[in-house]
């Protein structure tokens, strides 16, 4: 891990942000998709657990004093990782190692990101929610979130232009089925789109109500949130957008396996080049 020289060349009032900002990492996921049998926080990445890349990651930016993990409710291999990383930062950055801690995540993404919200220290003012299948992020977008919270953001986003064409579709019945089984309903300016990641950063106080508001959420409710930011706009509160990077891709399928250890295996050190 490269770690950042916070001594000399950090300024004040980075410093005091850091003390104020937690990171949250839900690793509570199953990863079905990645078909490994078994939560993708574990699998393999270049030989180490994508959780550990990803906890690697938030500490090399140096922007927080706290690193909350949600992890699959009662695993005991995770819960050591996360011990191992613990010591791991202890070791390398001492007094200015975050402080780190993990509960129990739930059913849906949403609930994984409350139960750790509600983990955090007293006094937190800043969080950045940051999904450890996006193992890779480079340090430049933990910063550019952070800069932004500390410039008067109440919530902001890393994003990226779309380069595909995106269309909205309906599933179709009758006789229109038999020729395919979807029809096009439109085409969104792809312009005006952008493919959003993590890490999110908000005032912590605005997205605990933005959660709150949630919790009363029924299942098709839940099941439509897919990110924070979104609950975020539904209380109306302007969210910004930083660049994101290619290399935070989210790690989902067995190919993105495959992109992301091209990623950290090839010859460019991929973690540290800005996308
Ligand atoms: O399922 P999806 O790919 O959207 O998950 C994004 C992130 O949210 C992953 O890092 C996953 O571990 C986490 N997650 C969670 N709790 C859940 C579902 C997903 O922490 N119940």
């Amino acid at each position: 891990m490269t770690i950042p020289s916070n001594s000399a060349e950090t300024s004040t009032s980075a410093a005091a942000s850091r003390d104020v900002t937690a990171v949250v990492v839900v690793a509570a996921g199953s990863g079905e998709r990645l078909g490994y049998g078994m939560p993708k926080a574990k699998v393999p990445l270049a030989g180490e657990a994508i959780l550990t890349h990803a906890l690697r990651g938030v500490a090399a930016a140096g922007i927080a004093s706290q690193i909350c993990v949600a992890l699959p409710r009662g695993d005991v291999q995770l819960r050591e990782l996360c011990d191992a990383f613990t010591a791991e930062i202890g070791a390398e950055l001492g007094d200015m190692a975050p402080h780190v801690t993990f509960v129990d995540g739930g059913s849906t993404r949403s609930d994984s990101v409350r139960s750790a919200l509600n983990a955090l220290r007293d006094g937190t003012r800043y969080v950045l929610v940051h999904d450890a299948a996006r193992a890779l992020a480079p340090e430049a977008v933990f910063h550019r979130v952070a800069a932004a919270l500390a410039s008067g953001g109440k919530a902001v986003i890393p994003a990226l232009p779309v380069v595909d064409t995106v269309k909205t579709v309906t599933r179709t019945e009758g006789e229109e089925a038999s020729i395919a089984p979807e029809l096009v309903t439109g085409t969104a300016p792809r312009e005006q789109l952008r493919a959003v990641q993590t890490p999110q950063g908000f005032e912590l106080s605005t997205l605990l109500q933005a959660h709150e508001a949630a919790a009363g959420f029924d299942d098709a409710q839940s099941a439509a949130v897919t990110d924070d930011a979104m609950l975020v706009e539904m209380l109306g509160v302007p969210v910004h957008a930083v660049r994101g990077a290619s290399q935070s891709l989210k790690i989902t399928t067995p190919l993105d396996l495959i992109l992301a250890e091209g990623l950290l295996e090839g010859p460019l050190g991929m973690r540290f080049i800005e996308g």
